[in-house]
């Protein structure tokens, strides 16, 4: 898998697919790129595929300094820059809504389209914000068991496949603590995205699993009412995680989306 120094930071990312149409996959939190291996392969025939990690999770390396999505969001444009991309359909899962919120505000030019997956627009409380740094010591000082044992039950559905959970506690142990709380505090300083609905005028789907407790069907609800024109595609069977617990469901709205825009 390759890895470039870009933007100050050892970036890793996966790239598959040889395809003239380009998406960008943006993942949730504490995981990495490789929560998008069945997406990947479903978009591979036809498109080329980047998915990158954060600071400090999946294969990237990692910084004490808060991962702020304007700091992720110049990683992922430096990463575009230097694969010479320079139009993609972005698609972000929770944290990576809220990346790809942050990336339309720096560069709307790039999107061909837009799937905003079990995210939302709003800024934190000061009580989460207060959470999040909580969680953040936490992680430091307990580790990536920790980490798993507080995150996969948000994650998913109420009762969760197994195998599922299995994966997803390893796509968290493949993170590293710094990364995490870097995460958390990057997080938590997030700016209120709710203006930035009203701006985007490219092609939207938002995605919700139906049993996400993270970021319920009212916040998606709430985005496809301020987005122009976007649609609302509902996983039965899923949490949070809905691309890995439905990922047949997942792949049929998002392929069908990606299908329907221009070049
Ligand atoms: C995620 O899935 O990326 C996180 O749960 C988002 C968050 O903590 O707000």
């Amino acid at each position: 898998m390759p890895t470039a120094t870009l933007n100050g930071t050892e970036l890793h990312w996966r790239d598959a697919g040889r395809g003239t149409r380009a998406v960008v996959l943006l993942h949730a939190f504490p995981l990495h790129s490789g929560m998008w291996s069945r997406q990947i392969e479903a978009l591979a025939a036809t498109h080329r595929v980047i998915a990158p990690d954060y600071r400090g999770l999946g294969g990237t390396g990692g910084s004490p300094e808060p991962s702020t999505m304007a700091l992720l969001a110049g990683d992922v444009r430096a990463l575009l820059g230097h694969l010479r991309i320079e139009r993609a359909a972005v698609v972000g899962l929770s944290m990576g809504g809220y990346l790809a919120l942050e990336l339309w505000r720096q560069a709307p030019g790039l999107f061909t389209g837009m799937v905003l997956c079990d995210t939302k627009a709003g800024a934190d409380t000061a009580e989460g914000a207060a959470g999040r740094e909580t969680f953040a010591r936490s992680a430091l000082t307990q580790g990536l068991r920790w980490v798993a044992d507080q995150m996969t039950p948000r994650l998913l559905k109420p009762v969760p496949d197994a195998a599922v959970v299995t994966e997803v506690r390893h796509l968290i142990g493949e993170g590293t603590p710094v990364g995490v709380a870097a995460a958390q505090r990057g997080m938590a300083v997030r700016p209120d995205s709710t203006p930035t609905l009203a701006t985007i005028t490219c092609p939207t789907m938002v995605v919700v699993g139906e049993e996400d407790g993270l970021t319920p069907p009212a916040e998606a609800e709430k985005m496809v009412a301020g987005i122009r024109g976007a649609t609302l595609a509902r996983v039965a069977g899923a949490g949070h995680l809905s691309n890995l617990e439905q990922p047949g469901a997942f792949n049929e709205a998002l392929t069908r989306f990606m299908a329907g825009l221009a070049s």
